[in-house]
């Protein structure tokens, strides 16, 4: 615990998902197995910690999903706060509190949040232009806008966010700008927002930030330098929004609090929640303390795309308020892969966590294991099938699990589970071992607090690996016959070991820890990290079971199956559709006059790309029609062909042609056009309806 020694309490984060969809492999890779793996490290240190996370229910990301799924905001987060919970819950996630941002207490504390700034006079208040949806009478919130990304030029970048280079933005930042509600480019109308001053808090955060150089991952430190140099901008903190959290001034009517400006709140506010459940003390881990020495170690697990949130925007906040701790580190991950391509919500290509536990069940560790063997912690990774068969199949199944099933069959075998010796205590008497046990030790301490989880995770599997050797090398299954206390002694000295192994494998694999405290019949479920590992004379192991089974490859097959099927399911069809239009009634309908007719001549109208000038016999009379179908038809082949033609529309001149009527064409989502007759031979003018 060398840097976070000193430190009396933490208070962990990982960051509050949206409540608008299920949680895939990514989110658990992200943000949530490294904070959930830190706590539990930090709990078998004996140290004082809270970890806290919920449900971000507000935004447009949560209206965006219910105008989807044609319901309402409050029965969207309704949903997924119920499933996101458990998800978290059956992947042993160990919040101390699981709570969401809908609730009062956080609509208070938000609020409060917002009043102490305002009434410090922070907030620059600007009547501005947003950009507003005339087709649907409203302003639009920053994911209501996508446009290219002036940075990098992702042409699917956010109102707020480019999602692709990481970099914040004003929606009139994007180049060419559409609303995602009507698909048309808004327009500019005045509105009123309080907006933090980043700018006024630019060289505060250059100063504060530079003191993390060295402590912070490169890739946040960095991003963090990058943006202060293009020079911070003052951001709105409001928002034209129905749902979300009020702005609680006069005159702010209808409006509602930024969701980057509560969300992050929602940390503290469910810290406050946990407080009142277990009869403590909120403050202790939030606010700063009359000696500094006794204030919190705040740390926030996030992914990348939450870092400006978390290292530039809230610290802001804290810092304006005055009375709060600043987070001590932001360990950011990069971005998780799946099979070559990027995790996609909108493709469904992913492995959605509730999925992945009714098709895989009760294999939480081994998915624990092989997304911590891959954590995008330094730069992208990819998860993809094989290698979680590979994974599983030869490291957990073939060193981990192959050690500890050894040694338990063997001292089932040989002595019924009872560990007896000529000492009162059986513990680690083979030095070499002991020394090599040391060295992994460190080794996992150290990188797991330098957030390098893979590391530490190769670490606790050396100590596997150790294990297997040592058996090997001592082969007591032979010399039980020869030296049988050798042998004996062998065998403890490995059953001490799993004693260890089971130690250090809590924080990453809970629930395989626990089945491996359970045989050796420890008298604890948990055994702490400083804890001296050795049997009474005389104890008794319970029965032994296999912690990990084989993945075979028909599962691995389905698994990819199941991915391509959706994929294709996902991918834009050539049939891709249009929506029908609104509902007319049947009169309406019956005022267009539609007859079977026939062209009759057809020639290029000059100048123009497009048009063909044809006369059509309607049937009623012969006519002129002038329609835009040159580039897909040559005059001389559509001599002769049947048509439909609207009689009854308006004439009106193109290029100087009165055109009487329009010919029906079939035009499918690629621009193909084709023809639309009667299939029979019918004498023009007849009727269609
Ligand atoms: N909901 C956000 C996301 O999924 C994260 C919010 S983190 C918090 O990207 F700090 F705002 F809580
Ligand atoms: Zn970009």
């Amino acid at each position: 615990m060398s840097q976070l020694n000193k430190y009396k309490r933490f208070t962990i984060t990982s960051a509050l998902p949206y409540a608008n969809g299920p949680l895939h492999i990514g989110h658990l890779a992200g943000a949530y197995i490294p904070g959930d793996i830190f706590v539990r490290y930090l709990r078998l240190k004996k140290k004082d910690v809270v970890y806290v996370c919920g449900s971000d229910e507000h935004g447009a990301a949560i209206t965006i999903k219910a105008k989807k799924e044609g319901t309402t905001p409050q029965a969207i987060i309704d949903k997924y706060h119920e499933q996101i919970k458990d998800s978290f819950e059956q992947f042993g996630i160990a919040f101390d509190i699981y709570h969401r941002t809908s609730s009062p207490i956080h609509h208070e504390l938000s609020q409060e949040f917002f009043l102490n700034l305002y009434e410090k006079d922070e907030f620059i208040e600007k009547v501005s232009e947003q950009y507003y949806d005339e087709d649907f009478n409203q302003f639009l919130a920053d994911r209501y806008i996508i446009g290219t990304c002036p940075n990098c030029h992702n042409e699917n970048a956010y109102g707020d966010q480019c999602e692709k280079c990481g970099t914040s933005l004003s929606p009139t930042d994007l180049i060419n700008p559409v609303s995602t509600l009507s698909g048309k480019p808004p327009v500019l109308k005045l509105t009123k927002h309080w907006y933090l001053p980043l700018d006024k808090y630019q060289p505060w955060l250059e100063q504060w930030i530079d003191t993390k150089e060295g402590s912070w991952k490169v890739n946040v430190f960095g991003q963090c330098k990058s943006w202060l140099k293009q020079g911070l901008q003052p951001r709105s903190m409001t928002r034209d929004l129905d749902w979300g959290i009020d702005v609680p001034l006069a005159d702010a009517k209808g409006k509602k609090l930024y969701v980057w400006m509560d969300a992050p709140i929602g940390y503290i506010s469910a810290t406050k929640q946990w407080a009142i459940d277990h009869n403590k003390d909120w403050k202790l881990y939030w606010k700063k303390q009359a000696d500094e020495q006794d204030n919190a170690c705040l740390i926030h697990f996030i992914g990348k795309d939450n870092i400006v949130f978390h290292c530039i925007t809230f610290p802001s906040i804290l810092h304006a308020h005055g009375e709060y701790i600043l987070p001590q580190n932001v360990p950011a991950n990069e971005f998780l892969n799946l099979e070559g391509d990027k995790l996609s919500t909108s493709r469904n290509h992913a492995v959605w966590l509730h999925e992945y536990l009714e098709e895989l069940p009760n294999k939480q560790d081994e998915l624990r294991y092989v997304l911590t063997s891959i954590l995008p912690e330094t730069s992208d990774s990819e998860f993809t099938w094989k290698d979680y068969q590979a994974r599983i199949n030869n490291e957990l199944v073939a060193i981990l699990g192959n050690f500890v099933n050894r040694v338990m069959i063997l001292m089932h075998k040989f002595y019924e589970g009872k560990v007896e010796a000529e000492t009162d205590r059986i513990e680690l008497t083979d030095a070499a071992l002991k020394a090599e046990l040391g060295g992994y030790y460190d080794e996992i301490e150290k990188n797991l607090e330098a957030y390098r989880y893979r590391q530490a995770l190769q670490a606790v599997m050396d100590v596997a690996r150790l294990g297997n050797r040592y058996l090997t090398e001592k082969e007591p299954w032979k010399t039980i016959k020869t030296d049988p206390e050798g042998a004996k002694q062998a065998l403890h000295n490995c059953l001490v070991l799993i004693g260890h192994l089971a130690t250090c494998a809590q924080p990453f694999l809970p629930a395989t820890a626990k089945k491996i405290i359970g045989m050796l019949n420890w008298p604890n479920e948990v055994i702490p990290y400083d804890q001296e590992i050795y049997f009474n004379n005389g104890h008794q192991l319970n029965p032994s079971a296999l912690l990990f089974e084989k993945i075979e490859d028909e599962v691995i097959e389905r698994q990819l199956q199941k991915l391509q099927a959706k994929k294709e399911a996902a991918a834009p069809k050539s049939a891709d559709v249009l929506p029908a239009k609104e509902n007319i009634n049947y009169e309406t309908f019956t005022t267009m006059d539609i007859r079977t007719g026939i062209i009759l001549t057809a020639e290029k109208i000059a100048k123009t790309k497009k048009l063909l000038k044809l006369t059509i016999d309607t049937g009623i009379d012969e006519r002129t029609i002038v329609s835009g179908i040159a580039e897909y038809y040559e005059p001389e082949a559509i001599v002769g062909q049947k048509v439909s033609v609207l009689v009854n529309l308006e004439p009106r001149e193109i290029k100087g042609i009165l055109s009487q009527g329009m010919i029906l064409m079939a035009e499918d989502s690629q621009g193909k056009l084709s023809f639309v007759a009667p299939v029979d031979d019918f004498h023009n003018g007849s009727v269609i309806r």
